[in-house]
């Protein structure tokens, strides 16, 4: 499997990850220029698709911009950039206009309702879920990311600007300082390996936006899809990228508990539309949320997620229950047509029964260090969507509000990368430097003998992070898992270094650089805050250094990618 002879690619704009962020930077930026998108699998394969809830954005003349700005503030515990937030919330309105413009559908009251007046008919049915004090979240019933990819996807590909590489997953970002190239530190592109052909090509390129959405598969247990494996952090951190918040890490409460539904999500929508979370009991099923929250079921996640966890251990049990029953099943599966019709698959009615839930990993708060225009401090590297960490979610994600973060920072993201070229227009661009960007070597890289290194590791750490780095934390614990992950990421990169890459090593590679961002900065943090919880810790109270916990790659004499 030794590689292929490789091809150069050159664009205005690369765009790492096809989800809503990439694409509709794509979009955005053709605008301006060419762009390649260069996506692991397919398009499709993304987060984005499995996104039930919606979009969080003021609608309703009840609700204004301060409200959902202090319902982002209040889940977040305090850790918000204020002005992102603002900026974010704000913005929201235009961005969704630019999605009605391009043909995506909200689902509308007269789609759920019957016997509404005339004046409501074509108002939008706003959701609410967790945290939310206002009814605020566009969706399209509870497939609002199948909807949003439907639509993005066939704007793409009708773009002449717009190429499209599918199976290539990228390997690393290629930057000036890892080179060794003289001035600052920029990124001018990036390695890919076409997983179908097994061969590594060149793509260069003016700004490279990173896109490749979160990490959920470092644990155990999570609502992602498999190609969720934190890659942009992973090359960021590489490229000295300043990566930041990474210990929050969302666990959602409510998965489907069963063997084979791989950790099926229960929107928390369905809470919002009155569902109770209850907890076995003896021979009772009790409502507990009330003991931990004054909200009940639809207090922020990070302290739904923990309840369950307690509730779960003091009573043996191995789920706790939805209980929506009070809802018709025809109202049902108008609302939630897909997670009706899946419970249903798997023996659930759930207009009948009680589903069986249990958390799961969900959403990665921390990322690559951005501000409000995905900007990081590698010259002409943005990040965007789950991959960026601007400070809008602090210590825990408001519900559907990372879908708006990510149309937002896209967007602006790409009128950044505008900005920048007038003025090198004005300043006039400096002459070409004489660099140039080495061909892809894999040096006396032979293949793989033992393909169960890759699998054994894989798995290892999925189940100590779960285990060891999970809802509950303790020192100790953390400790243990430092020590873990130190041991397997020296195997991996000899491994890495040795051995012709797949498109696996790259993955478990990656894997294991974002496990261990996460145990150091569980690490750093002293206070117990919003998702990251340490029994050995203090809780944060207001007097409390609420600073971020950022990492940086130190500088190290290898070079080569
Ligand atoms: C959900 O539908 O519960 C997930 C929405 C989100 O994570 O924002």
């Amino acid at each position: 499997m030794v590689h292929k002879s490789s091809k150069r690619y050159e664009s205005d704009y690369l765009i790492i990850g096809s989800g809503i962020a990439g694409l509709f930077a794509a979009i955005k930026a053709s605008e301006f220029g060419s762009v390649i998108i260069l996506t692991k699998k397919s398009v499709t394969d993304c987060n984005t698709m499995w996104a039930q809830g919606g979009i969080a954005c003021v609608m309703d003349h009840d609700d204004n911009f301060e409200n959902h700005v202090t319902d982002t503030i209040v889940a977040g515990a305090g850790l918000c950039n204020i002005k992102v937030a603002e900026s974010i919330i704000q913005d929201a309105p235009s961005r969704i206009n630019d999605l009605l413009d391009l043909g995506i559908n909200f689902t509308r009251i007269r789609d759920i309702e019957t016997g509404i007046s005339n004046d409501k008919k074509n108002d939008y049915d706003l959701g609410k879920e967790g945290g939310h004090s206002r009814r605020r979240i566009l969706h399209n019933g509870d497939i609002t990311g199948k909807e949003i990819m439907r639509v993005l996807y066939n704007a793409c590909k009708s773009n002449s600007n717009i190429e499209i590489f599918e199976s290539f997953h990228a390997v690393d970002l290629i930057s000036s300082k890892r080179l060794g190239f003289s001035g600052g530190n920029q990124c001018l592109g990036a390695y890919a390996l076409n997983s179908v052909s097994n061969s590594v090509h060149t793509f260069q390129s003016k700004f490279v936006f990173l896109a490749t959405g979160g990490a959920g598969k470092v644990y155990l247990y999570t609502s992602n899809p498999d190609v969720a494996c934190g890659e942009g952090i992973a090359m960021a951190y590489r490229a000295y990228a300043k990566i930041a918040n990474m210990e929050f890490f969302q666990f959602h409460p409510t998965c489907l508990f069963n063997p084979k539904a791989k950790a099926f999500l229960i929107s928390e929508a369905v809470r919002g539309e009155g569902a109770i979370l209850k907890i076995r009991d003896k021979d009772k099923f009790v409502d507990f949320m009330k003991k931990y929250h004054v909200l009940g079921s639809l207090a922020p996640r990070d302290i739904v997620a923990r309840a369950i966890d307690k509730e779960l251990k003091r009573t043996g049990q191995s789920c706790a229950y939805l209980d929506v029953t009070h809802h018709s099943e025809s109202y049902l599966q108008k609302r939630f047509p897909n997670i009706f019709a899946t419970c249903l698959s798997f023996g659930f009615n759930m207009s009948k029964d009680l589903l069986p839930v249990v958390p799961a990993a969900h959403y990665c708060c921390g990322g690559v260090h951005t501000d409000i225009n995905g900007k990081t401090c590698v010259e002409n590297l943005f990040a965007i969507g789950e991959v960026g960490c601007t400070g809008f979610h602090g210590a825990n994600r408001l519900a559907s509000n990372s879908l708006l973060e990510a149309l937002v920072v896209s967007n602006n993201a790409v009128a950044q990368s505008k900005r920048m070229l007038n003025d090198r227009v004005k300043k006039e661009t400096p002459k070409k430097s004489d660099d140039v960007i080495p061909d892809w070597s894999s040096g006396d890289a032979v293949d793989a003998d033992e393909l169960i290194v890759i699998y054994h590791n894989w798995d290892e750490i999925r189940r100590f992070m779960w285990d060891y780095v999970g809802i509950y934390r303790t020192t100790k614990r953390l400790q243990r898992a430092k020590t873990r992950i130190r041991n397997i990421r020296k195997e991996i990169e000899h491994f890495y270094w040795d051995f012709t890459i797949t498109a696996d090593l790259i993955e478990l590679r990656n894997l294991a650089s974002v496990a261990e961002m996460i145990i150091d900065s569980a690490l750093a943090r002293k206070d117990s805050i919003g998702l990251h919880y340490n029994i050995d810790s203090p809780l944060a109270n207001e007097s409390a250094e609420l600073k971020e916990v950022v990492l940086q790659r130190p500088e190290t004499t290898r070079v080569s990618s």
